[in-house]
């Protein structure tokens, strides 16, 4: 795997109106890295990434992916560029199998023009992805919403998976979830490295941030306020960095 960043995010201004969502923030991620970002409701997370994703635009600010400085105007180039995002509502649609939602979009056709789903090739193709991602579904022709939640959250991950990304941002991807799931949608998270992939997770749940992260990012008020390597800290320390204002003592 290459070394070094594979993206860099330099001094992004966001607004929306008169408020400030995000002042001057920097972030790094490297080749194969899992950075974590957390923060207090409306601190700007899903803002920053919305900007990665192609979602927002940044008032001010580079993104540098691969040494190159990339104008991000629309989720479509993210998909180019090799950036996915995983939404919090997932954007599943319900009452269609998994193959149906793994190639939502960019259904195979037998010829151009011709608007005849191959279901067996998408089918293998579907299972290949799950299989590679070692993604249990027992039945892949069950409809989305017949799958508990970690299972939809893993049919989300494997599609995005599938258009080779080299970056893959979830929003809150153990939000919601059983207990006994959140570990395997951690699990799997961590196994996207092997493939490649560089992951950043915003979550609230810091036990989930420490399982996953190498790095975590704590955003308050739009603004960086503090970045740890995952070993030398610990939930106690981010917490402080997360709810602590300025001014305020430090224990
Ligand atoms: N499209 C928008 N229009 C107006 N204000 C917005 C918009 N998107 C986000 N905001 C505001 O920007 C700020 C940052 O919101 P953001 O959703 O990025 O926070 P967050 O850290 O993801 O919070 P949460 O943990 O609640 O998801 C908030 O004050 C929010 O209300
Ligand atoms: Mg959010």
């Amino acid at each position: 795997m290459e070394k070094g960043n594979i993206l860099e995010m330099k001094n992004i201004h966001k607004g929306f109106g008169g408020l400030k969502a995000l002042v001057d923030v920097n972030i790094t991620l490297k080749y194969g890295e899992v950075i974590g970002l957390v923060g207090d409701n409306a601190a700007g997370k899903s803002t920053l990434m919305k900007i990665l994703s192609g979602a927002y635009h940044a008032d001010e600010g580079k993104i540098i992916f691969k040494n190159e400085e990339v104008s991000i105007a629309s989720p479509r180039i993210a998909r180019q560029i090799g950036i996915e995002m995983v939404y919090q509502d997932l954007e599943l649609c319900p009452n269609l199998d998994v193959p149906a939602n793994l190639f939502l979009g960019r259904e195979i056709i037998t010829k151009p023009g011709f608007k005849f789903l191959k279901k067996r090739k998408m089918e293998g193709e579907a299972l290949d992805i799950l299989s590679r991602l070692k993604i249990d579904v027992k039945n892949p022709r069950i409809k989305i919403d017949k799958l508990s939640g970690g299972q939809q959250q893993a049919v989300a991950i494997g599609r995005a998976v599938s258009f080779e990304p080299k970056i893959v941002i979830m929003d809150e991807p153990t939000a919601n979830l059983a207990v006994v799931e959140i570990d395997k949608v951690l699990e799997l998270t961590l196994r996207l490295k092997d493939h490649g992939i560089s992951a950043i997770v915003i979550s609230h749940r810091l036990d989930d941030v420490f399982k996953v992260a190498d790095r975590i990012y704590v955003l308050k008020h739009g603004r960086i306020a503090g970045i740890r390597e995952k070993m030398e800290t610990n939930k106690e320390e981010v917490i402080k960095l997360m709810f602590m204002e300025e001014g305020e003592q430090r224990a």
